[in-house]
């Protein structure tokens, strides 16, 4: 078997005899199955489904029973697709079957994954209500910030790609909610991915079943893959620092005043620990694999980046505050995320003398190619 094409299906009675035939005439003379991953809940789609079955040996159906969520469905058919590629797509036909010849024949170019992607030239996102591109624009922009693996990729969030199955052999995925596309990116093991160009339709039939819940799931999701993913937990692990050293700060500020030390002192004194504490950790674990310069050279020049970090965060909340009249709050949080980032790179750069990633042992970081057809 060459391809397996994973269907998940919510209540798609109206779609799912088109959707097989369509895919049935545009892969006509290749091996491949129509693996539809069933969790409707009304009368009749699992009938239609079964009977579609019955007659066509070309389509499977698996049924959970009381489950729901689409990424989890893909996984299931992930793990029961017989094909050596295996693509993902709706039911509903607003994912133009024609396009998976294209894929199947990228795919055999020798490409590991290939995404038919909405916003590359020749590509149009005409199906979905003006609101909806505003909420899929941001949830792309919030992933390909957050994420190194899915930064270029021009569609991540689209339920419409396909593989080799090894990209994801031996991969525990864990979606939640529906962005299966970017829990492949992310934990997938792969070196060349590929973007061709199409046109998102507007649904054939019924509605769609994105909800303010799945928004929500996305977010939960795009955490567990920040946290996750080995290119980013870096940058994670920094901020977690970061933020331990303001919740101490405040701890020892408050502690000193209370003993009465007179308030610049104590802000003095509790900045100083923090210093200490925050070098301490991103040595122990932000950095833990740095080549070691001496310990005290590495204190000093983490000390130099922090106050250069203070300089910056002055200037751009001056520059908000004063010359754009940005409010005094968002000016400062302005400056923080400024002297954040610098203090980020000039560590990782300088202090800790990082010349690029290292690659993990435990899985080797792959030299991902990144191309637009
Ligand atoms: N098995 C299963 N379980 N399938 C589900 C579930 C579920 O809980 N929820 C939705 N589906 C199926 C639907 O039946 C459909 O085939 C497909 O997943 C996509 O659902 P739609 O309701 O049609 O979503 P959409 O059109 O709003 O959004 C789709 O297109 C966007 C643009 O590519 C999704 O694929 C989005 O992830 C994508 O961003
Ligand atoms: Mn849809």
């Amino acid at each position: 078997m060459n391809l397996t094409v994973v269907v998940p299906t919510y209540n798609e009675k109206t779609n799912v005899i088109s959707v097989a035939n369509a895919i049935h005439n545009c892969l006509a003379g290749e091996s491949f199955e129509v693996l539809f991953v069933d969790d409707s809940t009304d009368a009749e789609s699992l009938d239609i489904l079964n009977s579609l079955a019955a007659k066509h040996s070309f389509v499977r159906v698996l049924h959970r029973h009381g489950e729901k969520g689409l990424g989890t469905a893909v996984v299931r058919g992930f793990e029961e697709a017989k094909g050596q590629f295996v693509a993902v797509m709706d039911a509903d036909m607003q994912h133009p079957p024609e396009v998976l010849a294209q894929m199947l024949e990228r795919i055999r170019e020798g490409y590991d994954i290939v995404i038919p992607s909405r916003f590359i030239p020749g590509g149009d996102d005409g199906g979905l209500s003006p609101i909806r591109k505003f909420i899929s624009w941001g949830a792309r922009v919030m992933g390909q910030a957050l994420l190194k693996r899915v930064r270029r990729v021009t569609d991540p969030t689209s339920g419409f790609f396909m593989m080799r199955k090894n990209v994801i052999q031996g991969v525990v995925l864990q979606p939640i909610g529906w962005k299966i596309l970017m829990e492949v990116l992310v934990r997938g093991h792969y070196q060349t991915v590929l973007e061709i160009p199409y046109c998102f339709h507007e649904r054939e039939a019924g509605a769609s079943h994105m909800s303010f819940g799945e928004q929500v799931n996305y977010l939960r999701h795009l955490a567990s893959l920040f946290r996750s993913s080995p290119e980013d937990r870096r940058f994670y692990v920094f901020c977690m620092v970061g933020g331990s050293g303001v919740i101490l700060n405040q701890l020892i500020y408050v502690a000193l005043v209370h003993m009465h030390v007179m308030l610049i002192m104590a802000s003095v004194i509790s900045a100083g620990i923090v210093l200490v504490s925050n070098f301490l950790l991103n040595d122990r674990f932000t950095w833990k694999d740095a080549a070691k310069a001496q310990k005290g050279a590495r204190f000093l020049r983490f000390a130099t980046v922090s106050v250069v970090g203070i300089g910056i965060n002055e200037l751009v909340l001056a520059l908000l505050a004063y010359s754009l009249s940005v409010h005094y709050l968002l000016a400062n949080l302005g400056g923080i995320a400024v002297a954040t980032i610098w203090n980020y790179f000039a560590n990782h750069y300088l202090t800790w003398n990082m010349k690029r990633e290292p690659l993990s042992h435990a899985r080797p970081t792959p030299e991902i190619v990144y191309k637009r057809a």
